[in-house]
């Protein structure tokens, strides 16, 4: 029997929604695992939810919910994105699970069998009033080095200098702005600098597939201690409180989220194995005897921000706990999805939203082409353009492929009642697909799905010209050259056939829907259907739409925000948010850099399809400025005018579906209700300044 294959992705944190960078991993995963099916491998793609650690803890607990139910509610909404993209995972579980308390403990014990777990005390900073331990992002201070306030426990964003958190001048609690106290504990570490692992890691990155050769020459660095962030043993515990994993015989102390995390892999494997799903998919064996067997191709697609976990502790980890656990076959490595060049923010909010592209009607399979399209195996970043997106699908996918089929069908549902002769024969046309088919196989199989999508637009590109050199349409009009006529129509449908099939893995629906209504078959096409020539026809029907340039508007144009996010100051910021963006506390030099002014609202209107917006015209004394505000559930526009109130001044103008928004209203609002406008005390003007 060949191989099989275990597909994962990267296990995305359970703190928030999919994004845009999420779902091109998982695109990217999914093209590839289609294409293995479509020539016949068995596949097992699963996926879960990261469920533990520090910031999902504190966000629940900011939330006022346990961290059960917060993972909950995350988990609820993947299958709406999933379904929506179609990305096929064959099951999806979570890190929070009794299958990966199992797993963790197992391998842990393992592991310190094999003599590669020790403790050691540490002396680490304590949060008195939140009685725990502070990781190095919570706490903050003056940097030792160029004095700056309010810098990070690592690193200083100011100077780039990287110190220990203890090293802080006036260090603060950035959770309560408590001074921290130094307190000691045991702390459990992974050998990772045993020469054993070391060169055992050594020879895994030797080997050609297990990384992409930039992966290999990361990883060695990091290996040789020349990088900056030089090999040490690895922290695998934390204290009490946090959300995780029990380590065994340890009470109080629990694995640090990156030791159960990479393990959920193998846990999310072992429930869909419990499930009975593997076996629906083929699979007669047991978990144990699948993941130890020497046939099976453990394979993750990852982001290039993870890489030190994937090639140094995974497939250490792995290897020395022993059989039936093996160090992974494959760490596939992609690179950043940018919008418009533009990193994403999480907080911020910036690039595209999954949710709101589906929600627009835009097609997913768009999206799925223009990712296919872009990528390569390299670990290069991706841009996703709005001009080259709309560029890109209408000429290809539509002027390219889609047109041919259109235009081919037609003729021969009108003259020839749906059936395809080939009075020229067929065998130079079944060489032609059969070159075609392995140059895109090899290159879907090396992950150069870019360059696929090339190979198979050359080949639409000359089908085309084919057809309109033969001008079906002048020939349909001559009786005499029927044959010809009916020659020219099945051998473009014939090479439509043949790129549906190399384009299944991109465009799964598209497919399917021209297996089904246009080539009449009751199952999906494979790439073994490529060099068959299809016989018959069913009239066209539209398979897909061009791209509305106003789509691509409406997408990347900055949401009408809710009521807190437009108008009220931001929410207290929850500790969680540390970990990504915002800083807890800002300096007063940072706080300067808003220009906050006292504002007379001139004029106040409706905005005609806008539910929660009301237009402002705002007088600063100097100027006036329009500003969109999320305030129409409290306010009547008449009752406005002439009152004072505060803007932010200095705020970027943003451009909103209804006009450009020049600033913010400042507003308060809470579980009691809201928003309530603030308002200056008497005897501020217009344009004064708030500080
Ligand atoms: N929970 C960890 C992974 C644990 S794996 C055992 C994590 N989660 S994440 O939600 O932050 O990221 C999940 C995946 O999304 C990672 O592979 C990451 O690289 C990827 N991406 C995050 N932002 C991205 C882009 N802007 N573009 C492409 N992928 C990005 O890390
Ligand atoms: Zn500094």
């Amino acid at each position: 029997m060949s191989e099989t294959f275990f597909v994962t992705t990267a296990l995305p944190y359970a703190n928030g929604p999919f994004h845009i960078g999420h779902i091109m991993e998982y695109i990217q995963a999914d093209i590839w695992v289609r294409f293995e099916r479509l020539q016949g491998r068995r596949v097992h793609f699963v996926g879960a939810d990261d469920a533990h650690g520090a910031p999902i803890m504190l966000k629940a607990e900011a939330e006022h919910v346990s961290p059960e139910a917060l993972v909950a509610r995350i988990a609820a909404g993947r299958g709406r994105y999933l379904e929506g993209f179609h990305i096929g995972f064959d099951h999806w579980h979570s890190t929070h699970s009794s299958e990966n308390t199992a797993l963790s403990q197992d391998i842990y014990r393992r592991l310190k069998a094999a003599g590669l777990i020790y403790s050691k005390p540490i002396e680490q900073f304590f949060d008195p009033v939140k009685g725990m331990f502070l990781a190095d992002r919570y706490i903050k201070g003056e940097c030792p080095k160029c004095h700056a306030k309010d810098q990070y426990g690592d690193a200083c964003e100011v100077c780039g200098s990287v110190y220990a958190p203890t090293e802080l001048i006036e260090p603060y609690s950035a959770l309560t702005g408590a001074q921290p106290v130094l307190r000691t504990s045991e702390h459990f570490f992974f050998r990772l600098s045993d020469p054993l692992c070391v060169e055992f890691l050594q020879e895994w990155l030797a080997v050609a597939g297990h990384v992409q050769p930039q992966v290999a020459n990361k990883a060695r660095e990091w290996l040789s201690g020349k990088a900056e962030q030089a090999l040490g043993d690895w922290d695998i515990s934390r204290d009490a409180p946090y959300f995780g994993i029990p380590i065994p015989d340890a009470p109080g102390k629990f694995f640090y989220v990156w030791l159960d995390a990479p393990i959920g892999y193998l846990a999310a494997l072992k429930s869909y194995f419990d499930s009975g799903k593997a076996r629906a998919n083929g699979e007669t064996r047991s978990f144990e005897a699948f993941l130890g067997a020497p046939d099976t191709r453990q394979v993750h697609f990852i982001g290039k921000d993870i890489i030190y976990f994937h090639t140094l502790f995974w497939p250490a980890m792995l290897h020395f706990a022993g059989a039936p656990y093996r160090a992974p076959d494959n760490v596939h490595v992609h690179g950043f999805i940018t919008v418009s060049g533009e990193k994403m923010s999480k907080s911020r909010g910036t690039g595209i939203s999954p949710l709101r592209y589906l929600e627009l009607g835009m097609n997913p399979e768009w999206l799925r082409y223009y990712i296919a399209a872009k990528l390569n195996a390299a670990v290069e970043d991706l841009d996703f353009n709005p001009a080259d997106f709309i560029a890109r699908i209408n000429s290809d996918l539509i002027g390219k492929y889609v047109n041919i089929a259109s235009r081919a069908a037609s003729f021969i549902t009108r003259h020839f009642a749906g059936v395809l002769e080939y009075p020229s024969g067929t065998e130079e046309l079944t060489l032609r697909a059969r070159e075609l088919l392995e140059q895109v196989r090899s290159s879907y199989a090396a992950r150069e799905f870019g360059r696929a999508m090339r190979e198979i637009m050359a080949f639409a590109d000359r089908l085309n010209q084919e057809f309109d050199a033969r001008q079906p349409w002048v020939l349909a009009k001559d009786p005499a050259r029927r044959e010809a006529l009916q020659d020219s129509c099945a051998r473009a449908l014939y090479g439509f056939k043949t790129l549906t099939c190399l384009l299944a893995p991109v465009l799964p629906a598209v497919a399917e829907r021209a297996a089904r209504e246009l080539f009449g078959l009751d199952r999906a096409l494979t790439f073994a259907d490529a060099l068959a020539p299809p016989r018959r026809v069913n009239p066209y029907q539209h398979l897909m739409t061009r791209v509305d340039p106003k789509q691509l508007d409406a997408l990347l144009e900055p949401q009408e925000k809710t009521v807190s996010e437009t108008s009220a100051p931001p929410a207290p910021t929850p500790p969680a948010a540390i970990a990504t963006d915002a800083p807890a506390t800002i300096s007063i030099d940072q706080f300067k850099q808003i220009d906050l002014r006292v504002a007379r609202i001139a004029a106040a209107e409706q905005v005609a399809g806008a539910d929660k917006l009301l237009r402002l015209t705002l007088d600063l004394g100097t100027e006036t400025r329009t500003v969109f505000a999320g305030i129409k559930s409290a306010y009547d526009p008449a009752a406005l005018v002439g009152r004072l109130t505060v803007m932010v001044a200095n705020l970027a103008p943003r451009k909103m579906k209804f006009g450009v928004s020049e600033g913010m209203v400042l507003a308060a609002s809470g579980p009691a209700g809201g928003p309530f406008l603030l308002t200056p005390d008497v005897g501020a003007a217009p344009g004064m300044r708030i500080s």
